[in-house]
């Protein structure tokens, strides 16, 4: 029996014991079977949750490209490793072999050293789904340099926060991007964004669109006649087990964006285990995660975990529904999917469209499904299950997160269950815990609290970037000696996990992980505003959408207040991006406030949900009357 491989639930059971039992040996094993290591570790794991420290395989040197890559090489060499699919249907997809993508990562990398970037250097990657963010962020693992992939859909304030944090030297963004039938002008947020980051030395600028773009001389270079006249030569840089791979951002519930870190070693063993046994991937099989690279979905479940499995992955740079809401299922036909993964938002707005656009493609290729990012509800799980899976493709419900770099929480299809849902039980090597608010852990089946996990996995983010503090604060404080995911969960009769969404202010809307309170501030900028709060509620496609509650400095009447929420989601978009705009904003002369000045977001939330039969005991707040009158004004937005 092999640990990496798991094939019924049988196997299952005796590996999740075993993993538990004896964690060291469990990852030990599964490491030494399948990876290119330079020098062994002395170690494989240590750990302090306390402070928090967690090495995983310590004392090991290795290159992740070289696993991802160059090992593949003798056998693989002519296998696709990456085909691209093109926004524009029309347009040939482009297989890249491993050859190729070997080829073109040392040369992207021998680019890199010539433009000044050495090992540990931070790199921002702003890029649309093209060929060359997946090639620019293997040239920065091939030397060592640290990549922080911000979402291109990202605002220039974002960016620019993103990149003074992390103080990157270069950014890597293209001419523009493509999204459905509109373009984008990559170049000129960025420009816009480096007026506020003085370190940064060198843009390197992919040709996409051929628009017209400013170049600003000593700082911009196109890319491609640097590749042209790039050495293909570049022997991979070898790295310490826990020396920085990435850095991805991710929004907190308060404060700041966190740069997650994740290290070398643990990450490549643990997305490389996952993907095999999430997907059950086979030699041939052709995988789709749909995600964008800006996101740890596509960082472990585009790239990583199916390169380090020799893998066929796809990477698509178009919208679902462009240029119709067949685009996924065509996509499925051409390319004889074999595992496709997207999140309930996808599933959700492709549900609401005529069958026939599903029911015109050929998708008999597909033997297994995915969701992730949000809760799937009942209905989507079937709409899928029945008309995309046909009832013959086990759907696996994968909970995880930035910070736990891989799936911890998911169906193993063909070996543990799946139901509607349920992301069911933990992979092998995790052990969660439930607790209740005084910390204790809820033994037992039938119970329901806040989701943490007891024992470090090599996939774990190791701290936030230049803020170690915030890390043992946000995830090892809340309870002694356990991860706290933030988010909240209930286990069945049966012992499967069932994820009720987050217990703090992160609002998870199609998927994207909002933090309430960078939005605040952005919103508080507006010169007419005194202050807000943002709460999520329950949206038929986005699974939750916006909605803030505003008081004005002057309160202004009928068209004044149209403006002023067009303002508002103007700001935000220009703050944070598009992804954040409000869906309903209520203008209010008081929030509900405890003694201490806290806003009362639990009763917020309620409104907001038009949920008001129950909004507990308010005499405690500061100012209780202004509850009736958020009531009432709310029965206006809904
Ligand atoms: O609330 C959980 C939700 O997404 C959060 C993590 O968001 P992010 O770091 O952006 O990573 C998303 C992709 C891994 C979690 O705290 N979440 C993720 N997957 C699920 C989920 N909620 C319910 N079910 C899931 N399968």
């Amino acid at each position: 029996m092999s640990n990496y491989h798991i094939k019924n639930l049988e196997e299952y059971f005796q590996v999740y014991r075993k993993s538990v039992r004896d964690p060291e040996n469990f990852w030990e094993e599964i490491a030494e079977e399948n990876f290119l290591w330079r020098k062994r570790w002395d170690k494989v794991v240590e750990y302090d949750f306390s402070k928090p420290e967690i090495s995983w395989f310590k004392g090991a040197k290795l290159n992740i490209t070289e696993n991802c890559i160059d090992r593949h090489l003798y056998t693989h060499g002519n296998k696709t490793a990456i085909i691209f699919e093109p926004n524009e249907p029309s347009q040939p997809a482009e297989n890249i072999t491993y050859q190729q993508l070997h080829e073109r990562v040392c040369i992207f990398a021998n680019v890199l050293k010539q433009q000044g970037i050495r090992t540990g250097d931070r790199v921002c990657i702003y890029l649309p789904m093209i060929p060359e963010l997946a090639i620019s962020i293997l040239a920065c693992a091939r030397i060592g340099a640290i990549h922080s992939v911000v979402f291109a859909g990202f605002s220039s304030t974002a960016l620019h926060t993103r990149i003074n944090d992390s103080d990157c030297k270069m950014v890597i963004t293209s001419d523009g991007s493509y999204r459905g039938g509109k373009t984008i002008d990559l170049k000129s947020i960025v420009d816009e964004a480096l007026e506020s980051c003085p370190n940064v030395e060198k843009v390197l600028v992919v040709k996409r669109i051929n628009s017209e773009v400013k170049m600003k001389p000593n700082r911009d270079v196109w890319l491609q006649p640097l590749l042209d006249s790039a050495p293909i030569d570049c022997p991979p840089v070898l790295m310490d087990a826990e020396d920085p791979l990435f850095i991805l951002y991710t929004s907190g519930s308060t404060g700041k964006p966190k740069g997650m870190v994740h290290t070398t070693a643990g990450y490549m063993v643990y997305t490389a285990y996952t993907f095999k046994n999430v997907f059950q991937y086979r030699e041939n099989d052709v995988f789709w995660c749909t995600a964008d690279i800006g996101w740890i979905t596509g960082h472990s479940y585009i790239l990583y975990g199916p390169l380090a499995n020799g893998a066929t992955t796809v990477m698509f740079e178009g919208i679902p529904s462009y240029p119709d809401f067949g685009r996924f299922w065509e996509v499925i036909q051409k390319h004889k999917v074999n595992q496709f993964y997207t999140a309930p938002t996808a599933i959700r707005a492709l549900a609401k469209e005529r069958l026939d656009f599903s029911a015109e493609y050929d998708l008999s290729s597909l033997k297994i499904l995915g969701s992730v990012g949000e809760p799937i509800n009942e209905e989507a799980w079937h709409w899928y299950n029945d008309n995309i899976g046909k009832k013959n493709c086990p759907i696996v419900d994968t909970w995880w997160q930035t910070e736990t770099g891989g799936i911890m929480i998911s169906p193993i299809p063909y070996s543990t269950p799946t139901i509607p849902t349920y992301a069911t039980l933990p992979l092998p090597g995790i052990q969660p815990a439930l607790m209740d608010e005084n910390g204790n852990e809820l033994k037992g089946n039938l119970v329901s609290g806040r989701l943490c996990i007891k024992y470090p996995w090599p996939g774990m983010a190791r701290t936030i970037w230049g803020n170690h503090d915030r890390f043992r604060e946000t995830y090892f404080s809340t309870f002694k000696n356990t991860y706290f995911s933030g988010d909240g969960a209930l286990r069945d009769s049966t012992g499967y996990y069932r994820i009720t969404g987050r217990v703090d202010d992160v609002v998870i809307v199609s998927g994207h992980n909002l933090g309430t309170a960078p939005i605040e501030d952005a919103i508080n900028e507006h010169p007419a505003v005194a202050e807000s709060a943002i709460v999520g509620f329950p949206h038929d496609v986005k699974g939750k959408a916006l909605y803030g509650f505003v008081i004005l400095k002057e309160t202004g009447e009928g068209r004044l207040q149209e403006n002023l929420r067009k303002e508002i989601n103007q700001i935000i978009t220009e703050h944070i991006g598009p992804i954040a705009k409000l869906d309903k904003i209520q203008f209010v002369t008081g929030l509900p406030k405890t003694r201490s000045g806290k806003i009362m977001r639990r009763i917020l939330r309620k409104i907001a949900e038009n949920d008001t039969s129950n909004l507990g005991d308010i005499s405690t707040l500061l100012n209780p009357e202004c509850v009736e009158e958020i009531i009432e004004g709310s029965i206006q937005i809904q």
